[in-house]
This record gives structure tokens, sequence and C-alpha cells, in this order.
């Protein structure tokens, strides 16, 4: 489960296409991991994803400090991490993974410690001409340093997610998601 096959840089943004609910994992200059929930991210190039970020967020601040973060594509699996994460904030729980008791595994580049069992997972930097934009307006375009699909969900032949795609959330509404088409009921967040 926690096994992952490497996807070339240049086609990482497949691991993230059909717009999935996607969580940002990032750590603090004092080393405290941190992760969120974000529904507005895409790709801005082939080795270039992008999240919108609310710059009062924790996971901002830590950003805007480290230069690193990594986008985990979430599975069904992680649903109440992933709400859970959207609901509270680093700066007012402390390290978010023992707080809401979410499983964390350290990315191999970087080191920066994701939810266990993710379906995916692009480990990003910020080049120096994107920070202005993400301090100022929130705008987190990354660099992928690497990437990698958990084992059997990767197809190398056919460079597709495929797979990953059907166990991933979309979001839908505020008390709905949808996971290969069907609709879930997730309750209110607040
Ligand atoms: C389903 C879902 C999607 C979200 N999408 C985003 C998003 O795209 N951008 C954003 O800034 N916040 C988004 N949020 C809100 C943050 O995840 C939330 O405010 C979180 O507590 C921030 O944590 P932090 O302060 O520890 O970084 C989303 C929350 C949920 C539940």
């Amino acid at each position: 489960m926690d096994n992952y096959t490497n996807v070339d840089t240049q086609s990482a943004w497949l691991l993230l296409s059909g717009g999935p609910l996607v969580m940002v994992a990032s750590r603090s200059r004092d080393g405290i991991p941190n992760v969120m929930a974000a529904g507005w991210s895409s790709n801005f190039e082939f080795d270039s994803p992008y999240v919108a970020l609310d710059t009062t967020h924790t996971t901002s601040a830590n950003i805007r400090d480290t230069h690193e973060f990594v986008i985990c594509v979430a599975g069904i699996e992680l649903k109440d991490a992933m709400l859970y994460s959207g609901t509270v904030h680093g700066r007012d729980v402390g390290d978010k993974f023992k707080a809401g008791n979410i499983r964390g595994m350290a990315s191999p580049r970087l080191g920066i410690t994701i939810p266990a069992g993710c379906l995916a997972y692009l480990e990003c930097t910020v080049l120096p001409k994107w920070r202005p934009l993400f301090a100022e307006e929130g705008l987190l375009i990354g660099h992928v340093e690497a990437a990698a699909a958990r084992e059997g969900l990767w197809d190398e032949d056919a460079q597709s997610f495929g797979k990953g795609l059907m166990l991933a959330m979309h979001y839908v509404s505020e008390k709905t998601i949808s996971v290969g088409g069907e609709l879930i009921s997730v309750g209110s967040r607040h």
C-alpha cells in the first residue's frame, strides 16, 4: 500500500488531470509538519502544478519560509483526514498529523511528511521567479522535483493515471464529493 512507482517529472501533470481533491503537505521553518485540503489546483506546465491558496493559511506561511511542498492526491480512504486537514489550522493545533491522527510518511526527495496511503504525490519546490506571485496573490506555482503514484495505479505504457483517478475524490459541493462517478455525502464541514 505504501509502495510507489516513480513517474517522470514531465508526466507528473497527469497525476492531477481530472481535478482531484489534493492535500498540500508542508513544514514550518522549525520542522513542524502540516497538511491541508485543496480543491483549487491544476497544471500550469507539464512539470508545474499550481494551487490557489489563501495567504493566511499556515501552509502558505510554511511555503513562503521553506519554498517546498508536496501535492498529494487523496483517495476515498483519506476522506476523514482530508476533511480534518481542511477544517483546522496548523497554527492552532500544532502538528496536524498528530492532532488529527493522520498516518504520515516522509516523501523521499524532500523529506516532508505526507499522508500515507495517498494515491500519488508530487514533490515541489517554488522557483525564485514565482515567489513574489505566491507571497502577494497566493497563487502557488510549483516545480516538480519528483513524483510517484501508488503501486498499480500508474500505467507506464499508456502514461495514464486512470486507475488512480477512479479512486480520487472530486469536489462537488460543500456536502458532496464524487469518487469514480458516484456521489458521496460527506456531511457539513462546519
Ligand atoms: C474540500 C476542501 C477544499 C479546500 N480547498 C482549498 C483551496 O483550494 N485553497 C485554500 O486556500 N483552502 C482550501 N480549503 C481550506 C483549507 O484546507 C483550510 O482552511 C485549512 O484549515 C488550512 O489549513 P492550514 O492553516 O493549516 O494551512 C479547502 C477545504 C476543504 C475541506
